[in-house]
């Protein structure tokens, strides 16, 4: 975006694809961590005279408008945290969207409505993606990518689009980019990385990578319990995949035979139900050795000896990825052991990165101050992915 901005942007109109994909409790933002996150690029861009479209997905919609996932609140909420007028136009390639930018003055903003209100901009078939890049390209005459937590989707508007505009990467994409390279090349050790999350499912990859390249792997979450049974404990009622069990058990093997220390709880934090997240309603916390969950409990966050223990693995890292929260932290009886984890992560000395939507977030809600941390990333996949070392279609697209 640099040299973009020698070359000169006023007049022009630059489309941003941002991720403003935020939680939405009703119309209202929970956290606009990835709205602030974008402002430096679309701050950067109107200042020196262009005309700003910005350009996001939010949420799951099944490729028609539905007003539960409109980015009207978003675009209030970059207004905002501007201080200026953000326009908003009700459709993405429609009559709105094109009167909208045709009104656009030079260092105005906008915003245009859901890409995911169009089916080309998920459709697996490269002709119809195509198609929609096509009526997306008649907005703009610059592409500027900079939504980090979809750069690994294969979308019109990260993917195709680009190809059909001159394109350069925005701050956040470039300043995301500086630090998962810190992780993946010449990584200053001890490298400890804390995992957690539902599903192992998700996580399989990423493992996989990190059990030849992390020097200690601490696993929180739902995940735990998959872990757990594959070394041959009862897990009561707590969430598991017993399909992945034979993959756990060869990572566990991995582990050892790579000299990988893989630390698991000792202790969990149980209930026979799982907490009501709306009312907040107080919980039946027990606390129940890792090895000896009763039948009929379930696990909701790792136990106080476990929040020790991994305290203190982490105490002595140089650098520490986290990803995931360690329970249901949503719940303040089971949002203990993320909150020991984030804190143990501000009393090391480490360089500190948090990845992912739930564990950014998380870190916000449980009233961490952000910026005491090395960096808390914007993409949850996307910097899962980057560490996997797979090619991501938004970067690929922007590297040529
Ligand atoms: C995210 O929340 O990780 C990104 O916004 C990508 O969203 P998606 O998983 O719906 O593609």
């Amino acid at each position: 975006i640099d040299e973009l901005l020698t070359e000169g942007v006023a007049g022009k109109r630059i489309f941003v694809r941002a991720d403003l994909n935020v939680p939405l409790d009703g119309g209202t933002i929970t956290d606009d961590g990835r709205i602030r996150a974008v402002l430096p690029t679309v701050k950067a861009l109107a200042d020196a005279g262009a005309r700003v479209v910005v350009a996001s997905h939010l949420g799951r919609p099944k490729g028609a408008p539905d007003a539960a996932f409109s980015l009207a609140p978003a675009a209030a909420r970059m207004g905002e945290l501007l201080g200026t007028d953000v326009a908003f136009a009700t459709d993405t390639v429609g009559d709105s969207a094109r009167s909208t930018v045709a009104g656009l003055t030079d260092g105005q903003v906008a915003v245009i409505e859901n890409l995911r209100f169009n089916a080309g901009e998920t459709a697996k078939d490269d002709a119809e993606r195509g198609a929609f890049a096509d009526q997306l390209a008649e907005l703009a005459d610059v592409y500027v990518g900079d939504g980090f937590g979809a750069v690994h989707r294969k979308h019109a508007s990260v993917f195709d689009l680009p190809a059909r505009l001159p394109h350069a990467a925005g701050h956040l994409i470039a300043t995301e980019v500086g630090v998962l390279k810190k992780l993946t090349e010449d990584v200053k050790r001890p490298y400890v990385v804390a995992l957690g999350g539902s599903k192992v499912s998700d996580k399989l990859a990423v493992i996989d990578q990190l059990l030849g390249k992390a020097d200690r792997l601490l696993i929180g979450g739902g995940m735990v319990f998959t872990f757990l049974k594959a070394k041959g404990y009862e897990v009561g009622a707590s969430l598991l995949q017993e399909d992945q069990i034979p993959v756990v058990q060869e990572y566990i093997e991995r582990a050892r035979k790579n000299g990988v220390e893989l630390v698991l709880p000792v202790d969990v934090v149980t209930s026979t139900e799982f907490p009501d997240l709306k009312t907040k309603a107080p919980g039946h916390p027990h606390t129940v050795a890792a090895d000896a969950i009763p039948a009929d409990q379930l696990g909701l966050d790792i136990g106080p000896e476990t929040r020790k223990l991994y305290a203190s693995k982490l105490a002595d890292a140089a650098t520490v990825f986290w990803n995931g929260p360690m329970g249901v932290f949503e719940h303040p009886d089971y949002a203990e052991g993320t909150k020991a984890v984030a804190q143990a992560l501000l009393d090391s000395p480490a360089f500190t990165v948090v990845g992912g939507g739930d564990s950014a977030a998380a870190v916000r809600l449980l009233g961490f101050d952000e910026n005491a941390f090395g960096h808390i990333s914007t993409g949850g996949g996307a910097s899962l992915e980057y560490l996997e070392g797979k090619t991501l279609p938004g970067l690929a697209a922007l590297e040529d």
